[in-house]
């Protein structure tokens, strides 16, 4: 017998009631919908879902005018020249970046901005200028973004120690106790890096920011990735203090791409040896000596070249957007339409009450933020082929992510898929080893699914978002896995564009 619709149109305005009431605070939050309506409203107007937050954040239209609006007033040259367009730059570019400080809470003399491309660049400095060396230790959760598994390669490089510390499912946590023994383990008169994200852009977790101040008073160093957790958490550095903090200015207000930054302790920036000079980087350097050469101090002698300094007042523009909403705001929102979208989907079921969907990473709210990972599988427990699945949603101009997210870690885990499963995409393979390869020869070794599909909430997301992701899930019911064709390997269909019209 099949089952009426849950998510039917005509029930949505008794489940938005529903919600309403089963999530009060969101009330406070109504500044959202009035921006939905205005600065958002390219959103309705094309008909969007937009669930991808994680991938990327979404400009309001305002900041676009502010910036366009000061490009096309002013003259500006390349900064840190003595002429008028580059001293009117240079005034732009220092002030975005003491906003960025003013931002993040963050005391002048303690920690300085470099700005970087984006959160990896940010990443790659650190990973290629930290003092590691035999004796010394990089210790990394299981469920760090590739740009912090990369520095593994620099730490082995320069002979020092790499250990990972795994992640636990269901609920893809770290095991505190495991930390405290690798903590202990280091030896101090060595330089030691700690590395975890403040929020997993796999599974949403958010791990004990406690561990900052435990981990420096063993002597490490802690390098906290925020680029998944800034876009809809405050972050305060005078009440937490992690030594090197990266993070991506898209993913926070989508516009300007192309910039990043590194917020660093300037005690630790020091630490940090740099293995080039590029211009701007130093006071100076001679060709006539080899080796002579004299690094900036501070941010300056981390920013390689030119910064893309047209840019950087547009995130002034986006932090100061950011900040007349309130980060507690979009936090607060992004909180219910999540716990409301996790209690949601784990409810959907098939006529058989098997369930619908497979969630991993933590079920409520507790300790964890907008961005859900679950596969989406059949009355037998067989996972719909999730390219599929980003490609009806795609037909729907629902937005999601299908992949690994470049978080191979809580993947492996999630999955359920070991080092002898992993072992013939490296060992003795011939050539590198494609995603599709990848995906193939774990699906024919095991019969398992290493892919996942990815939703996530940010500041534009209101109840229809979520409401409609339901009724597109809901579509699956009773439908078995088999019943969709399975895309060839390597194949992805194409969605025609939705604004090409
Ligand atoms: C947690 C985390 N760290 C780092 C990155 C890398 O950011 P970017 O691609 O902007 O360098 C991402 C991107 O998704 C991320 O989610």
């Amino acid at each position: 017998m099949s089952m009426q619709p849950k998510y039917a149109p005509l029930d949505y305005e008794r489940q938005y009631k529903d919600f309403q009431d089963a999530w009060p605070i969101y009330a406070s939050t109504a500044v959202l919908d009035e921006l939905r309506a205005t600065d958002y409203a390219r959103l309705d107007r094309l008909g969007h879902v937009y669930l991808d937050y994680t991938g990327g954040g979404l400009y309001a239209e305002s900041q676009l005018h502010l910036h366009h609006e000061l490009l096309a007033n002013h003259v500006f040259g390349n900064p840190h020249s003595n002429n008028p367009t580059s001293l009117a730059m240079t005034h732009l570019v220092e002030r975005a970046r003491d906003f960025v400080l003013a931002f993040f809470n963050a005391a002048p003399d303690e920690y300085a901005v470099v700005f970087t491309g984006n959160a990896s660049g940010a990443l790659k400095l650190v990973g290629e200028s930290y003092p590691f060396e035999s004796g010394s230790r990089y210790l990394l959760s299981y469920d760090n973004h590739n740009s912090v598994n990369g520095i593994r390669e620099f730490a082995r490089a320069r002979g020092a120690t790499v250990q990972y510390l795994p992640v636990t499912p269901p609920e893809l946590r770290l095991d505190p106790a495991l930390l405290a023994a690798q903590l202990a383990v280091a030896d101090a008169a060595h330089a030691n890096l700690l590395a975890f994200p403040a929020q997993s852009n796999f599974s949403g977790v958010h791990h004990p920011l406690s561990w900052i101040t435990d981990a420096q008073a063993q002597g490490w160093d802690v390098l906290l990735d925020c680029a998944a957790f800034v876009p809809t958490n405050r972050l305060d550095l005078r009440q937490i203090k992690p030594d090197f903090v990266p993070l991506s200015f898209y993913k926070m207000f989508g516009y300007p791409t192309g910039v990043g930054a590194l917020l660093a302790k300037r005690s630790k920036l020091a630490k940090l040896r740099r293995p080039w000079f590029a211009g701007g980087t130093i006071t100076i350097a001679s060709v006539q000596g080899e080796g002579w050469h004299y690094l900036v101090p501070g941010e300056a002698g981390f920013e390689d070249g030119t910064v893309n300094y047209l840019n950087l007042p547009a995130v002034e523009i986006g932090l100061r957007h950011l900040e007349r909403i309130g980060v507690a705001v979009i936090h607060e929102r992004v909180h219910c339409l999540t716990g409301w979208l996790l209690g949601q989907l784990a409810a959907l079921r098939h006529s058989n009450n098997a369930p619908l969907a497979r969630i991993f990473g933590p079920p409520t709210m507790d300790r964890r933020g907008g961005t859900v990972a679950f596969y989406l599988i059949d009355p037998v427990g067989e996972p719909f082929d999730v390219r599929r699945v980003e490609t009806l949603a795609g037909e729907q101009r629902i937005s999601l992510r299908t992949g690994c997210f470049c978080n191979p870690g809580d993947g492996e885990v999630a999955h359920g898929i070991g080092p002898t499963e992993m072992a013939p995409c490296f060992v003795d393979h011939t050539g590198p080893c494609t995603f599709t390869e990848f995906y193939q020869t774990i699906r024919r070794s095991t019969g398992k699914t290493p892919s996942t599909v990815r939703v996530s909430l940010g500041v534009a997301s209101n109840f229809a978002d979520v409401y409609r992701f339901m009724a597109f899930a809901e579509s699956f019911r009773d439908m078995g896995a088999d019943a969709l064709d399975y895309l060839p390997v390597g194949e992805r269909h194409r969605v025609p564009s939705p604004d090409a019209a």
